[in-house]
């Protein structure tokens, strides 16, 4: 069978409006503007307000933008994989619920789990099975509603999350271009870092747990902060010299926003100057899922064709990982 390539060819996203604010943070923990935007980068993150409204009603947005940028019917698409840790419900799969959102009626659809790596993981997913050659165009959706798993009285998680969606269409590609290759990893020794407690099988939700707050996230922040650093940097230089690639081939590094010093440290470790590298933590702070894309959406204007572009992620779980594109169209 014919190895074919897959590629980029549309992006879409969305962000809610409601914007939370550093300022409106120092009303709610003891924190300040100034540790915030040192620590992490962070000046303002979207929170979805609303009742009913889920990481499915993002995820729809996303996807209509996308199809209406790009002109295409939602019918077209073979497949979605959502990449979240904030599903609308632990099944069905919010890939579902945003395909019955927004018209998709001839795809099959499924979640992939990766924490702040599920973009990458489920990017490199949906390539292969453009690349085997069944499916035409396949939506890969970046998703979370971290507000809704975030204790608002932690001041060391608090001020970092935000929500939003970003989704990307996968076709084959009509020349060299697209999706050349991925190196991602896991490590669940890290689980202790960066979990949540309870609702899941090992400890469902009961009274107790909600009291003793286990449905927010749990997170050691200057261990993960050590092993972010590390992996985030290792890998992204691992995929560049496995591709002969050096810092002055790459037109853009594409990391995943957690922390503005992880990121610094990541581009140094790469070679890439400041100015190559997508950063928009400030206005959305920890999207999870949704960084990467998102990115790609306030970027997209300005990327070429044939630029070289190395996304870059680390996450709970741990999971980690970075991808190597080279970007498959000019934006009119
Ligand atoms: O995306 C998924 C993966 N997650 C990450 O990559 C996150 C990685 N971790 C981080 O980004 C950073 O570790 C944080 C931003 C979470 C924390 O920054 P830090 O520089 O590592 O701070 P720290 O945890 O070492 O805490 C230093 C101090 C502590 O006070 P003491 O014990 O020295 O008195 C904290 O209590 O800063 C305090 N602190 C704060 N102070 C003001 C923690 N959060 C805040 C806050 N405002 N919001």
């Amino acid at each position: 069978m014919e190895i074919l390539t897959a590629a980029i060819t549309g992006v879409g996203g969305y962000v809610p409006e409601y914007r939370l604010t550093n300022k409106i943070l120092e009303t709610m923990v003891d924190t300040t503007d100034e540790w915030i935007k040192t620590r992490t980068g962070v000046e303002e993150r979207r929170i979805l307000k609303g009742e009913g409204l889920g990481t499915s009603d993002m995820g729809m947005e996303a996807v209509k933008n996308l199809c209406e940028k790009r002109g295409i019917d939602p019918a077209e698409i073979d497949c979605l994989i959502c990449a979240t840790v904030t599903p609308d419900m632990l099944f069905p799969a919010t890939a579902n619920i945003i395909c019955d959102k927004a018209g998709i009626k001839n795809a099959f659809s499924f979640d992939v789990e990766a924490a702040c790596s599920g973009f990458l993981f489920a990017l490199t997913t949906g390539a292969a099975l453009i690349e085997c050659g069944r499916y035409k165009k396949v939506v890969i959706v970046g998703a979370d509603k971290m507000s809704s798993i975030v204790d608002y009285t932690d001041r060391t998680t608090c001020v970092i999350f935000g929500d939003g969606a970003g989704a990307v269409l996968l076709e084959p590609s009509k020349d060299d271009n697209g999706i050349k290759d991925s190196l991602l990893k896991s490590d669940g020794s890290g689980k202790q870092f960066l979990h949540m407690k309870a609702g899941g099988s090992l400890k469902p939700a009961s009274i107790e747990t909600v009291a003793a707050k286990e449905h927010f996230i749990f997170q050691e922040g200057s261990s993960v902060f050590k092993f972010a650093v590390k992996g985030m940097a290792d890998v992204s230089f691992e995929l560049m010299e496995k591709n002969n690639l050096k810092g002055e081939d790459i037109a853009w590094l594409v990391p995943h926003q957690a922390n503005l010093r992880i990121i610094d440290a990541t581009a140094s470790r790469a070679g890439i100057p400041k100015e190559k590298v997508m950063i928009n933590i400030q206005k959305y702070g920890n999207t999870t899922g949704a960084t990467i894309p998102l990115c790609l959406w306030d970027w997209e204007s300005q990327l070429k064709k044939g630029d070289n572009i190395i996304l870059a992620a680390f996450g709970g779980g741990f999971t980690w990982g970075a991808t190597w594109i080279k970007w498959a169209y000019d934006t009119k």
